[in-house]
């Protein structure tokens, strides 16, 4: 009988230590450390991530073998995020992944965190993890899940990128347009930010915006040529809108606005969440459109917010498009979308040398 090939996966390009196992393809375990540690500052601070993922590297891999019930000696190879992220935190998680593939003498698998995000569309959850409520809102009645078919357009938009891909397939990615400024998410957290509430602020904005009036403020949209993005507009635009309504009222904080404006935070999330989700969506069926393309997906971390899967539904009704969403548990960083790359990569003979070094930045 032939041996089955199994693949330790780890991620830790921000602020999440996360390790997966995975067997012939299909997803045995997957177990993510976050780090609170950085709530106090407002954003992640780099030198507390990468001691952090030092702390919590060892039992997050321990955790993930036992789970999946495989001893490292089963190991075919380790797969690691070499970019892009925070150089300290991926140092971490590359260091690690280098001495266990050379003290078990098996290959090493380096996996780019953007591709990543996009191969979470291709992740098979083993039935037993959905059963066992590991997967975040899939119950058993959604195995096997739907998987896009090549080529198809992804949407990817996280912390630190707003890109549409053009998937030709797992070994063929081409960004057709990006940010040439600010995130979606990080126009996210910085809105969220700016209004006093906790990061990351994206899932606050989710939260509060169901509660809001999205037409209360018109907000400035961007005028991007092609299928480029800017988000720093809309940001000063936020500020603006904040600084006037501020003055209107002759109160200093958000805080005192709050109590003259009702539902304030509530609307200005709505208004701020619908214009984000208008922009990319209008970016997206330009290139879809111009391509001819009828398969559109979304990932990375803002794919978890609540409007933006609806539009997306929307997207697919309206358009007669296969829409992907990919589980709750695949949106934020993962070790599955890794390991799941890396899959594609030992399949097609591609490993890594033991002295690659990670990348701060590096595109698809
Ligand atoms: O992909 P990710 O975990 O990390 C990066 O590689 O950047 O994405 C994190 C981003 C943050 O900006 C966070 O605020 C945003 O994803 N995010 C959300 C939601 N959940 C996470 N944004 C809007 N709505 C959400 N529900």
């Amino acid at each position: 009988m032939e041996q089955a090939t199994i693949i330790l996966a780890i991620e830790s390009s921000c602020d999440d230590t996360s390790a997966a196992v995975l067997r012939d393809g299909l997803l045995l375990s997957q177990v993510t450390a976050s780090q609170k540690v950085h709530e106090e500052f407002g954003g992640v601070v780099p030198e507390l991530a990468s001691r952090a993922h030092q702390q919590n590297i060892v039992p997050v891999v321990d955790t993930a073998l036992s789970r999946a019930g495989v001893r490292k000696e089963q190991l075919s190879a380790v797969a690691f995020t070499r970019g892009p992220g925070l150089l300290g935190s991926l140092l971490v998680g590359t260091s690690f992944a280098k001495g266990l593939a050379l003290s078990l003498g098996i290959p090493l698998i380096d996996v780019n965190h953007l591709q990543g995000h996009i191969m979470a569309h291709f992740v098979e959850p083993a039935p037993s993890m959905v059963e066992a409520g590991m997967i975040r809102g899939l119950t058993r009645a959604d195995l096997p899940l739907r998987h896009p078919s090549y080529p198809f357009l992804c949407l990817l938009v996280s912390g630190g990128n707003s890109q549409i891909v053009l998937v030709r397939s797992a070994a063929d990615m081409q960004i057709i347009g990006q940010t040439i400024d600010d995130a979606a998410g990080e126009a996210f957290d910085k809105c969220a930010k700016v209004l006093g509430l906790p990061y990351p602020g994206g899932p606050w904005i989710d939260k509060l915006a169901r509660e809001g009036d999205a037409d209360k403020y018109p907000f400035a949209k961007p005028n991007i040529a092609g299928y480029d993005y800017s988000f720093s507009g809309l940001k000063t635009s936020f500020l603006y809108t904040l600084r006037d309504l501020l003055r209107a009222h002759g109160v200093e904080t958000v805080d005192e606005l709050a109590e003259r404006v009702p539902n304030l935070r509530e609307d200005l999330c709505a208004s701020l969440q619908r214009t984000v989700i208008e922009v990319l969506m209008k970016k997206l069926r330009k290139a879809a459109k111009d391509l001819n393309i009828n398969e559109v997906a979304v990932a990375g971390g803002v794919s978890a917010n609540s409007a933006l899967r609806e539009a997306f539904a929307d997207y697919g009704r309206r358009y007669h498009a296969a829409v992907y969403v990919p589980p709750f548990s695949f949106t934020t960083d993962n070790a599955a979308m890794i390991a799941q790359a890396a899959w594609e990569k030992y399949r097609r003979g591609e490993f890594c040398a033991i002295d690659e070094v990670p990348f701060a930045k590096t595109t698809i």
